[in-house]
């Protein structure tokens, strides 16, 4: 059987289904795929000569040339026969767009094609938007109204086309970088399962952000999650009784009960996000810092204010804020004002300087009782000029962890965007940014049992 690389590096394509008609899902992925795909395409469409300047041929049988994925976009009931001649055709595999399969309680349908494929054709899908990653974008959505996130070391899978390509459209603003996304839908042959020990190995992939609705392979779920040492974050959706039906009707797919798949991830070691937010926030973190050895961390503040909301956050996700070594202590008495708090969490108050910041951080990332940092820069005060930016970036030198919490409106989140392409996460608030922090601790366990 052909593996997922095929998928990910095709030398060339056709779509079946390819459209004259602008605006139709046939031609908005044939208008991507002519931006982003430096290989062969070949549309397929028996009644036009030509689309957006390429050849159409009416099969794929009438290609000489070998073909290694197709991407189908045709209606439910004719994908049958366009998967047949694909077969023939000995292409490696194949993205199915269309929806009408289980999701509208079309098993029979969906069955049809799974065991006509099975050992000699690979199918994502159906009911899927496809596959984005460098050079290849399948996706049917308009570039003008989703600006693809750039390239970077998150992989996302997603068994929601909609929730993957809104959450990406919105990373993307927020300046979080993609290696792969996926979306599997009704998952009739590649699965979660394939797609995780697939991402494990990939070396572009830092950490793995799932959005889950069901697994029909929960055991191998576990053991594939368990061997993978890139860590895996994800959202699982249908929670509650009412959630879990709505699940049937989306993928067709069983959810089973919350605790069911809590105690799953636990046992699997992947880290359970709570919420849509958290998805990225986990993933963002763990794609580019440390694990944090233990729970000992230090929260360096210009606000009195966010220094306790930060400490409370902390507390509740278990982490603890130790004193500093007795030498940090006098070191940070002296180069601080009287008035500033040298007791964790250190106040360096409203007329800090781009420098106390950095003369306080390189104390405290030094301090032996500390293992990692949050850092709160409110950008609003008078002192802290741009700066603060190149200190707060040259942090990575101390090889610990470390998050940052910028909260404000455009001016902040610009230079917010600045810090992050140096690869230190930044969130809008203290609690954000503490549970970061914490989930690195969390994964820091995880890979103890690994
Ligand atoms: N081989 C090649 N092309 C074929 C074909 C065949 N056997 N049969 C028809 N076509 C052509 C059609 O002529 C048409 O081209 P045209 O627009 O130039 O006439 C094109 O393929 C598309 O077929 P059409 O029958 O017009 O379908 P459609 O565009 O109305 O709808 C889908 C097709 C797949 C988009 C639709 O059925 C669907 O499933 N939509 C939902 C998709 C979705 O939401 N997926 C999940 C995302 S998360």
């Amino acid at each position: 059987m052909p593996n997922l690389k095929a998928f990910f590096n095709p030398a060339s394509i056709a779509l079946v289904g390819a459209s004259r008609t602008p605006g139709k899902i046939g031609y908005s992925i044939l208008e991507n795929l002519k931006e982003s795909f430096q290989g062969k395409i070949y549309p397929i469409n028996p009644a036009a000569n030509e689309i957006l300047d390429l050849k159409c041929y009416p099969s794929v049988l009438d290609i000489k040339e070998p073909i290694d994925i197709a991407i189908i976009t045709v209606k439910a009931e004719t994908v049958k026969s366009v998967l047949e001649e694909c077969i023939k055709k000995k292409i490696n595999g194949v993205i199915i767009i269309s929806s009408g399969f289980s999701e509208i309680s079309e098993k029979e349908r969906e069955l049809e094609l799974k065991k006509m494929a099975k050992g000699k054709i690979r199918i994502i899908g159906p009911n899927v938007l496809g596959i984005y990653t460098k050079g290849l974008d399948t996706l049917f959505l308009s570039k003008e109204k989703f600006k693809r996130p750039k390239e970077g070391n998150i992989a996302f899978i997603s068994q929601s086309g909609a929730v993957g390509s809104a959450i990406m459209d919105l990373i993307g603003y927020e300046g979080i970088g993609i290696s792969k996304f996926i979306s599997y839908g009704n998952a009739l042959d590649v699965d979660e399962v394939e797609l995780l020990d697939y991402l494990g190995k990939d070396v572009e992939t830092r950490a793995i952000a799932m959005y889950l609705e069901s697994t029909k392979r929960g055991p191998e779920l576990i053991k594939v999650a368990k061997k993978i040492k890139t860590p895996i974050v994800c959202l699982k959706a249908g929670k509650t009784q009412k959630g879990t039906q709505a699940v049937l009707s989306h993928t067709g797919a069983l959810a089973g009960t919350a605790e069911i798949y809590s105690g799953a991830f636990k046992q699997a070691g992947i880290i359970e996000a709570q919420t849509t937010e958290e998805l990225f926030d986990f993933a963002k973190v763990l794609s580019s810092q440390p694990v944090l050895k233990n729970n000992k961390i230090a929260i360096i503040t210009d606000g009195g204010g966010f220094g306790i909301l930060s400490t409370d956050a902390a507390i509740k996700s278990g982490l603890e804020l130790p004193s500093l070594s007795k030498e940090s202590a006098a070191a940070l008495k002296k180069i601080l004002p009287s008035y500033a708090i040298t007791e964790n969490p250190i106040d360096l108050t409203g007329d800090a300087t781009a420098e106390r910041y950095q003369k306080s951080l390189e104390i405290v990332f030094k301090d032996p009782n500390i293992s990692g940092v949050v850092c709160i820069a409110l950008l609003q005060i008078p002192t802290l000029e741009d700066s603060i930016i190149d200190v707060l970036r040259e942090c990575k030198i101390y090889g610990k962890p470390f998050v940052v919490c910028m909260c404000g409106g455009v001016y902040t989140i610009e230079r917010a965007r600045k810090l992050e392409e140096f690869g230190i996460p930044v969130y809008p608030t203290p609690e954000r940014a503490v549970k970061a922090i914490a989930t690195l601790y969390q994964y820091g366990q995880i890979l103890k049992k690994k």
